[in-house]
C-alpha cells in the first residue's frame, strides 16, 4: 500500500490545481469566487459570460484526473490508479492552496472515469446531458448522473470502481448540498444564468 500512498498524493497535488481560478484571473476576470454562485467550476465560469474559458476550465479539470490515473495506471496498475483518483477528486475538493475550499467536482469525477472506465464515462456523459437538456440545471445533471455511475460501473463488471465511485458520489452530493436546497426550493439558476451566492 505504499504505492497507493504514492498514487494518492500525486492524485492530490494534480487534482488540486484550480484550473477555473487561474483561467479567470489570467483573463483579468477576477476572482471567480466573487462571481455567481463563488464556485471554481465550469458552470460557474460560464457566468462570467466567457464560453471558451468554461470549457477550458472543464477540459483542464476533467484532464488533470484522467492523467493522473493513466500516468498511475501506466506505472502501478489498474488498482494503484484508484487511489490516484481518489487522490485527484480529493485535491479538486479540497485543495492545500484555496484553504481547502475547492470545488463541486464533477469534471474531475468524470476525467477520473474517463481513465478507469471510459464506458461508464460516456454513461455519465449522456445522462449528464439529457438530464441538462430536459432540465437546464447543471447540478441536477450532475446529481442525477453521479448517482447512475456506480450501477453503471457495477453492471459493467467493474467492482471495485464501483465501490471507489459511492464514496465520490457520495463527497459529490455532500459539495452539491447547497445546491439540491436550491433545486428543492426552484431557486437554483438554470446553466448560463447568473445568481448570487
Ligand atoms: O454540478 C454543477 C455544479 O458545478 C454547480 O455549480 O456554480 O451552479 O454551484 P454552481
Amino acid at each position: 500500500w505504499p504505492q497507493g500512498v504514492l498514487a494518492l498524493l500525486f492524485g492530490y497535488v494534480l487534482g488540486s490545481i484550480p484550473f477555473g481560478l487561474l483561467l479567470t484571473r489570467f483573463a483579468g476576470l477576477g476572482d471567480i469566487r466573487q462571481i455567481g454562485s463563488g464556485n471554481i467550476g465550469a458552470t460557474n465560469v460560464l457566468r462570467t459570460g466567457n464560453k471558451a474559458l468554461a470549457a477550458a476550465t472543464l477540459l483542464g479539470d476533467m484532464l488533470k484526473g484522467a492523467l493522473a490515473v493513466i500516468l498511475v495506471e501506466d506505472f502501478a496498475g489498474r488498482d494503484v490508479a484508484l487511489y490516484a483518483a481518489l487522490g485527484a477528486f480529493l485535491g479538486h475538493l479540497f485543495p492545500v492552496w484555496l484553504q481547502f475550499r475547492g470545488g463541486k467536482g464533477v469534471a474531475t469525477f468524470i476525467g477520473c472515469l474517463v481513465g478507469l472506465a471510459p464506458v461508464a464515462a460516456l454513461a455519465f456523459a449522456a445522462i449528464w446531458l439529457i438530464t441538462a437538456l430536459i432540465y437546464r440545471y447543471s447540478s441536477l445533471a450532475a446529481l442525477a448522473a453521479s448517482a447512475a455511475t456506480p450501477v453503471v460501473l457495477w453492471e459493467t463488471g467493474q467492482g471495485k470502481v464501483a465501490v471507489l465511485y459511492c464514496i465520490l458520489g457520495a463527497l459529490l452530493w455532500y459539495k452539491h448540498r447547497g445546491n439540491i436546497a436550491r433545486l428543492a426550493t426552484k431557486t437554483e439558476p438554470r446553466i448560463g444564468e447568473k445568481k448570487q451566492g
